[in-house]
């Protein structure tokens, strides 16, 4: 199975998370974990085998980053219907910087592209992850573990739904 983790980070903390979460995704086995960043342009071959796509944004102005914005309105190459989605989102300000609110304005994209949206929530007893990780940037290497988590419950999921040999 295929699982793509598509982000933009301009300054390397979106990047990190996206690390994590890719580690953990690969660690539910038998998965082939491929990271893009947006400044650097996404594999639509790859992305179109995949059957789920984790997206990250950094936070701004408490909405998703407009690099990925722009991807969403303008990419025609890349067709998410019906694949599992999933969002995290890293921000600066430890006192609510709205990366919950940037993780929902990407949930509305992807509800639009008729993907089949996921955080694990609290299927799996704790930690609860609710709607998605959100990372405060200084925190993001004591956040290893929680990401990595979320990334295996994610391809696990995927797996339950879509089958190992789907895909
Ligand atoms: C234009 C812009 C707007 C931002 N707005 C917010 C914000 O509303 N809340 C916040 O906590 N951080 C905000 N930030 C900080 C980034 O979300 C944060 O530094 C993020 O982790 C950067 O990710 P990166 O290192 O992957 O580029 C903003 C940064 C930029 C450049």
């Amino acid at each position: 199975m295929k699982i793509s983790v598509i982000y933009f980070s301009e300054t390397g903390g979106t990047g990190r998370v996206a690390e994590f979460i890719a580690g953990g995704a690969r660690a539910a086995g038998d998965t082939e974990v491929r990271l893009f960043n947006l400044k650097s342009g996404v594999d639509a071959d790859f992305v179109n085998d995949c059957a789920a796509v984790i997206f990250g944004t950094p936070t701004y102005c408490a909405g998703m980053c407009w690099q990925m914005k722009k991807w969403f309105d303008t990419d025609r190459g890349v067709r998410l219907g019906g694949k599992l989605g999933a969002v995290f989102a890293t921000e600066n300000s430890p006192n609510g910087g709205g990366a919950e609110a940037a993780i929902l304005s990407v949930v509305t994209h992807l509800l639009v592209k008729g993907m089949l949206v996921y955080s694990s929530g609290t299927e799996f007893g704790r930690p609860f992850i609710h709607i998605g990780p959100t990372v405060v940037r200084k925190n993001i290497p004591e956040k290893e573990e929680l990401c990595d988590l979320f990334g295996r419950r994610i391809a696990l999921k995927a797996h339950a739904l879509f089958g190992a040999s789907s895909r």
